[in-house]
């Protein structure tokens, strides 16, 4: 049996979020320039996406520029962002024809403004679609998003628009960039680092972490369908006991 054959349908978790590693030491392999590594990754997000959408994940996260990413060469920067506009450009006709709709978290506001035009044209031409929601994670760290919900609670109890006792874990959500999203069940980083590199902090609570050595630009369908397999082997007791999780 295929190993896409093996996966169990009605176990498919809603959401998945990806750590994409590993364009770097890709290319280094190859000698080629740090570029190179992220425009094949780009190959890896186009099937990456569309496996996901046809086996039925909802929500798909990708962790495509992180807020400590700003830190590296001006080139390499300006290199991802372009690389950024042109795949958003191309592929919305793709993201269409899948039902797929395009959605950002993270501080949008600090992309350059041709970047931000462009992510928002394709969020707004895909609005309609339902089979799955894309979410780029742009600009993004978490230890930010939880900041900023900080603030923004802090603004409400100082203007009295809130009260102490209404303050709880459903309320922190509300605040964060992912309000709108269920928390991810499965969590992927590639390339084989152990981190997460100040990603969904909060919303990875009780998410099944699955790393694998693949380099991101080598990731195919077949590794998703590997680590969707992983995770449906796993027992999620969220704090209970096996026995306890039969009557669940
Ligand atoms: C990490 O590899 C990857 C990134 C910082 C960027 C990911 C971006 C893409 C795959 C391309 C564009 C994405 C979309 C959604 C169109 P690294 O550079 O940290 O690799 P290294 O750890 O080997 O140096």
């Amino acid at each position: 049996m295929s190993l896409k054959e093996q996966i169990d349908k009605s176990k498919i978790p809603q959401h998945v979020a990806i750590i994409m590693d590993g364009n770097g030491r890709w290319a280094k392999q190859r000698q080629h320039d740090r570029t190179f590594g992220h425009e094949s990754g780009v190959i890896s997000v186009k099937e990456t996406v569309e496996t996901a959408a046809e086996i039925g994940i909802k929500y798909l996260t990708l962790y495509a520029f992180s807020s400590e990413n700003w830190n590296r060469p001006k080139s390499e920067v300006d290199a991802l962002m372009s690389l950024l506009v042109k795949t958003i450009n191309q592929e919305t006709k793709t993201l269409n024809d899948n039902n797929i709709r395009l959605k950002a978290i993270g501080d949008l506001q600090s992309l350059e403004s041709q970047t931000f035009a462009e992510l928002q044209k394709a969020i707004e031409n895909t609005a309609s679609n339902t089979q799955m929601t894309l979410i780029l994670a742009l600009s993004y760290s978490s230890r930010w998003e939880i900041t900023k919900a900080i603030e923004q609670i802090a603004i409400k109890l100082k203007n009295k628009e809130l009260q102490i006792e209404e303050i709880n874990q459903d309320l922190v959500s509300s605040f964060l960039n992912t309000a709108p999203y269920p928390d991810p069940e499965l969590l992927i980083r590639t390339s084989g680092e152990y981190r997460i590199s100040n990603f969904l902090l909060w919303q990875i609570a009780y998410t099944e972490l699955y790393f694998t050595p693949i380099l991101w630009p080598d990731f195919r369908s077949e590794n998703l369908y590997e680590a969707i397999l992983d995770y449906q082997n796993r027992e999620r007791r969220f704090g209970m006991t096996s026995e306890q999780l039969l009557n669940f």
